[in-house]
């Protein structure tokens, strides 16, 4: 199986007055499972497009394989393209869904039945490929949906928010499953969620989408540990990074579970008031105040008091310049 490399040279795109991709440049190596993570409005869908060739860029150029493909439609690109609405059809079983692109392709009936058999296997929804389609699960309209790409034959896979529209226990197992797919796919992958919860169990490689350009392309761990902003470390976590000033010059970032809490009155501690308590699982998870006005999260085994006074030592963290200034950046 052949998977392909795809690189985005220098992209731009404005709607109107409004420049929703600037000068962006990206390169996914063939195989990869990549994500475009970032908030909603920041450009995601806007970007994927012009990957599909549904939208031109204003400027920059769009390569597959090596191979300039920024003039050619989506036909012509061999890429299969999966959206948050599945766009199923309603009047249709599961099977005539997933055979639907090859019919269009006057390929023989055998042939046709055999890919939609390996299609459904790999999705394991073989079980309800003469089902209508209205008669099954939303996990598994989705499934339906990735398997009318996969017989395709595509060399590139692009997604857009897929698992957005299922529960949140489905969502899960479909994160394991859409994980498993492209592995034994081998294709190359780039999703695009505003989930980092996606992020963190799919990606090889995450691009953080802000203001128009990848500010960060790493690992999640490595986004996660050392994002390279202070506006990634407020928009990557489950809580946003912690941020208290070191000098005039420079603030230590720090997540909860880098600092501990200690005894009252330990030396070198910093105290700080417990405003309100979140318990997750069997860590509860304590926002709290500084003397300073400052907000913290800490991370602690037992509950506290609303209204009492912590102290916490910070074990570990990053340093940013710009202290206060949502453009810091992370100097160690
Ligand atoms: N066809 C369009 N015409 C005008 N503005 C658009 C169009 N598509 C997207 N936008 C705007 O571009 C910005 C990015 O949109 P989008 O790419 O959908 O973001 P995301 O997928 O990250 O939520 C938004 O401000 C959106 O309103
Ligand atoms: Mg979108």
């Amino acid at each position: 199986m052949t998977s392909t490399k795809l690189e985005l040279v220098s992209l731009s795109k404005s709607y109107g007055k409004k420049n929703v991709i600037n000068k962006l440049s990206l390169e996914v190596k063939a195989g990869e499972f990549f994500v475009v993570l970032g908030p909603s409005g920041e450009g995601k869908s806007t970007l994927l497009k012009m990957m599909a060739g549904i939208e031109a860029p204003d400027s920059g150029r769009v390569m597959i394989d090596g191979q300039d493909v920024t003039d050619l439609p989506p036909n012509k690109r061999n890429i299969a393209m999966v959206f948050q609405s599945y766009a199923l059809y309603p009047n249709m079983t599961v099977r005539g869904n997933i055979e639907f692109p090859l019919k269009m392709r006057h390929i023989s009936k055998n042939e046709i039945n055999r890919k939609v058999i390996e299609a459904a296997k790999l999705l394991k929804i073989d079980e309800v490929v003469d089902k209508p389609v209205t008669k099954i699960s939303g996990g598994q309209k989705q499934r339906v949906a990735l398997a009318r790409a996969i017989v395709r034959n595509p060399s590139l896979f692009l997604l857009d928010e897929p698992l957005s529209n299922l529960d949140a226990r489905t969502r899960f197992s479909a994160r394991g499953e859409l994980k498993r797919i492209q592995r034994e796919l081998g294709q190359t992958f780039v999703f695009v969620t505003h989930d980092q919860k996606e992020a963190a169990s799919l990606a090889d490689t995450v691009g953080v989408l802000h203001q128009g350009s990848f500010e960060q392309i790493a690992s999640f761990q490595e986004i996660y540990d050392s994002p390279k902003t202070r506006w990634i470390g407020d928009f990557v976590g489950d809580f946003p990074m912690n941020f208290i000033p070191a000098d005039g010059h420079s603030e230590m970032g720090f997540r909860p579970e880098w600092a501990s809490l200690v005894e009252n009155g330990t030396k070198g501690a910093t105290s700080a008031t417990v405003e309100s308590i979140e318990r997750v699982g069997d860590v509860y998870y304590l926002f709290c105040r500084l003397q300073n006005g400052l907000a913290v999260t800490l991370k602690g085994a037992d509950g506290r008091e609303i209204g009492s006074t912590i102290s916490f030592s910070i074990d570990r963290y990053n340093t940013y310049d710009k202290p206060a200034s949502k453009d810091a950046t992370l100097v160690s």
